[in-house]
């Protein structure tokens, strides 16, 4: 079986990378839009959707469940779930990445039964699905479990209205009870909601389908629902992907002596953009875009800064890794407090292999100090975000670096290689036989 890997020169902390980062439409804002489209009515359409492997993996379990899906032409993705039939998910789909667990929603709704394997995804913790089996009991499902799937099923025919309460401000849950509402006939309230611009996307993709939804955006979310949805037909456009925006920003901090960052919503990733401003980083923000300009100071310049991640509109746990390498070539001592997943710090053993000084003091805290001059290496990414921070020490790195499992990257991020060569990066993808 081949895998692929990218190889990279790394630029010894010249920062001598110069061009434009079009930043594609937003993964996790995507994936749940595709899987509400089983509970919309009509050939629906995606604009701006970025052509990255969960898009492929969602798509594929559409069309496994009986959806019929176009190709990916231009970021134009055409969607028709009329003649889905099925309610168990595809296993091996399902299980390679955890947006999977959204799905549930509309098919409890439509179907009033699903079946499914223990989401998959990055190992970046336990990801638990406590906070779905308590929604959707409240919201009249019984549940179960066998060695292979979990099952939801509702008696009767549909799911009840009811206010649920989340106990942690779960994304993904938020999601997928504002899209299981929307079936129920009556008003539900979803409080302790998150917050993230997707959730807002979604929101506003169900209400040009006739869903009536308020509050999106704000810790409780009100649906009225009971109508049927049914696609508007003109193309949905993709909100941008912040984590993309965020990471890239990082990137030309350490790379690039001028960079334009466009395609982007800069109100998306203020958390970001305060902390690198305020680190000396010389950034221009425009309505759509955000520039690094005259970057010409060794980011042993930047000043560090600690890290807490937190729910949106705080620091995304989605860009500590990136922000990990930035803090590397900082000067100074910084905390980096990972307070989402318990198991998304251990990348670090591998900066520390290339040079960096972190200290890892439980699984949520690392200190690191900087700045440290890193050496290439041979790397494997554990997940998506942890992958393309590989990708910019590897810049940032003095010598060669292979970086292998580059699906995990490719998850989340179009053609990064072609991307980051357009600036004159050397980033090469070569296969390797495992
Ligand atoms: C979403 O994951 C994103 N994925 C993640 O991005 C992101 O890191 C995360 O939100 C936090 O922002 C998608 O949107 C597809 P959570 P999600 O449920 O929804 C706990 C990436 O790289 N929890 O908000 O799975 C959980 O353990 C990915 O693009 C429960 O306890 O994250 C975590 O500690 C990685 N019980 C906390 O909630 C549950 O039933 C927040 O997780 C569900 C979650």
């Amino acid at each position: 079986m081949n895998k692929d890997a990218f190889y990279i020169k790394g630029l010894g902390g010249e920062k001598s990378l110069e061009g434009e980062l079009v930043v594609m439409g937003a993964k996790n804002s995507i994936l749940p839009l595709l899987a509400s489209t089983i509970v919309v009515r009509g050939n629906v359409s995606f604009a701006n959707v970025p052509d990255i492997e969960d898009v492929h993996r969602m798509t594929e379990i559409l069309n496994n469940l009986g959806a019929t899906t176009s190709n990916l032409t231009g970021s134009e993705l055409k969607v028709d779930t009329e003649n889905v039939h099925k309610t168990q998910l595809d296993i091996e789909l399902s299980k390679k990445m955890r947006a999977s667990v959204i799905l549930t929603g509309p098919m409890l709704s439509r179907f009033g039964e699903v079946k499914f394997p223990h989401p998959g995804g990055c190992v970046i913790g336990a990801r638990p699905i406590d906070i779905f089996t308590e929604g959707f009991q409240k919201m009249g499902a019984t549940f179960s479990e066998d060695e292979t799937f979990y099952t939801f099923k509702v008696s009767g025919s549909k799911l009840k209205a009811t206010n649920i309460f989340l106990k942690s401000p779960s994304v993904t849950a938020t999601e997928t009870f504002l899209i299981a509402a929307v079936g129920a006939d009556g008003t539900t309230r979803i409080e302790n909601a998150a917050m993230e611009p997707e959730i807002v996307d979604l929101a506003v993709f169900l209400r040009s389908c006739g869903a009536t939804i308020t509050g999106d955006g704000t810790p409780t979310i009100t649906i009225v629902g009971g109508k049927d949805l049914v696609s508007n037909s003109t193309p949905y456009n993709v909100m941008p992907d912040r984590i993309e925006a965020g990471s890239f920003l990082i990137l030309a901090a350490v790379t690039a002596k001028n960079c334009k960052i466009s395609n982007i919503d800069p109100s998306h990733i203020r958390s970001v953009l305060e902390l690198l401003t305020g680190s000396g980083v010389p950034i221009r923000v425009t309505e759509n875009s955000v520039y690094i300009e005259n970057n010409t100071e060794p980011s042993s310049s930047f000043k560090s800064f600690d890290i807490k991640t937190h729910e949106y509109p705080g620091f995304p746990t989605d860009i500590q890794a990136p922000a990990m390498i930035f803090l590397s070539q900082c000067s100074g001592e910084s905390l980096v407090f990972e307070t989402i997943f318990e198991g998304r710090l251990n990348y670090t053993e591998d900066l520390v292999r290339m040079g960096a000084d972190i200290k890892m003091w439980d699984t949520h805290r690392a200190t690191i100090k900087g700045p440290t001059h890193l050496k290439g290496r041979e790397l494997e990414g554990p997940d998506i975000r942890a992958g393309l921070a590989y990708v910019i020490a590897g810049l940032v790195a003095n010598g060669d670096s292979i970086i292998r499992n580059a699906y995990f990257i490719d998850r989340g991020y179009m053609s990064i290689e072609k991307r980051l060569s357009a600036l004159g990066a050397d980033i090469k993808r070569k296969s390797y036989s495992i």
